[in-house]
């Protein structure tokens, strides 16, 4: 299968168990209609089908990577409400819809971001409990620890406090993209390796992989913030120039910023020898994500 039919394929189970995730009988009407509204708008789906992807590699249990890939994409949508809100990017174009606060108010969008957070963790476990696998328990606590206060909304707080205040170098600039992007995605690989039985060996391989995608996907989230079509992206582009953000093009230039892609792009590759033919679908992420126009 090449890599187009294999992410619509993975697509479709995604949102079918999504779909089957987000009946919530017991949430009001109004805090659902949120919920689900920013959730449904789509998205690439890149977090889930990676998950999928490793597992499927590793011949992992692939109901196992299908919640726990709904789970992380329920954790991704609350940290883009939020991030969209006025106090801290202020966005009003999200998955080619508006933000879900021009919908439904601050207030219900913080709410939202919230009940997403939380249902995510409610739903993993909820779904795990029968399995009583030790394997499964560490990838809902990979998740946890790389979407928290030590990951993501570490990145993210950090990213916030350098609009405000500056950033001292690169590697401060690297500090805050391996948290506020790669953290997700490094879950991503990690949770779908764990739904098999991996070696410590192919766990730090994998770290490394993931850890380098998702560096090349803050690169070209930024190329794209620069040279983007708003259409496609779905999202406000142009931003990051506007409020001066320190951003791998601002800091190298676009030209030197698509070389350093195509290095990491190379470097991640190399993370995927052990895996050998079996590695198919995880090569052919990298350069979907290298070459991406949304
Ligand atoms: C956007 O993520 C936020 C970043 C980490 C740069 P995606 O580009 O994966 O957003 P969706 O899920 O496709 O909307
Ligand atoms: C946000 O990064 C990453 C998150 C954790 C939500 P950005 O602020 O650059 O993402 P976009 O460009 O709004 O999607
Ligand atoms: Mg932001
Ligand atoms: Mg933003
Ligand atoms: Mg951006």
């Amino acid at each position: 299968m090449d890599i187009k039919a294999q992410l619509a394929a993975y697509g479709e189970a995604i949102n079918d168990k999504l779909d089957e995730a987000m009946l919530l009988p017991n949430v009001p009407q109004l805090l659902k209609r949120a919920m689900r509204y920013s959730l449904e708008a789509g998205g690439k789906r890149i977090r889930p089908c990676l998950v999928l992807g490793t597992s499927e590699m590793l011949e992992g249990d692939r109901e196992a990577a299908l919640v726990l890939g709904c789970g992380l994409e329920m954790i991704h949508t609350y940290s883009l409400i939020h991030d969209d809100l006025p106090c801290i990017d202020n966005d009003d174009m999200r998955r080619g819809r508006p933000s879900n606060h021009k919908v439904f108010g601050e207030g219900q969008a913080v709410f939202a971001g919230d009940a997403l957070l939380t249902y995510a963790f409610e739903w993993m476990l909820g779904q795990g409990i029968e399995k009583n696998d030790r394997n499964y328990y560490r990838a809902v606590l990979e998740i946890a620890r790389r979407a928290g206060a030590g990951g993501m909304v570490a990145g993210q707080s950090l990213d916030l406090e350098a609009e405000q205040n500056g950033i001292a170098d690169e590697r401060a600039l690297y500090a805050i993209h391996d948290r506020k992007t790669a953290d997700m995605l490094i879950a991503a690989v990690l949770a779908g390796a764990y739904t098999a039985n991996p070696t410590g060996e192919q766990l730090r391989s994998l770290e490394s992989y993931a850890s380098g995608i998702g560096l090349l996907f803050q690169i070209t989230d930024d190329i794209l913030d620069h040279e983007g079509d708003e259409a496609l992206m779905g999202k406000t582009l142009g931003k990051d120039e506007k409020s001066n953000k320190l951003t791998f093009v601002s800091l190298y230039g676009l030209e030197k910023a698509k070389t350093l892609a195509e290095e990491t792009a190379r470097q991640a590759a190399q993370q995927l020898l052990p895996f050998g033919e079996r590695a198919g679908f995880l090569h052919d992420m990298i350069d979907l994500i290298k070459d991406r126009k949304n």
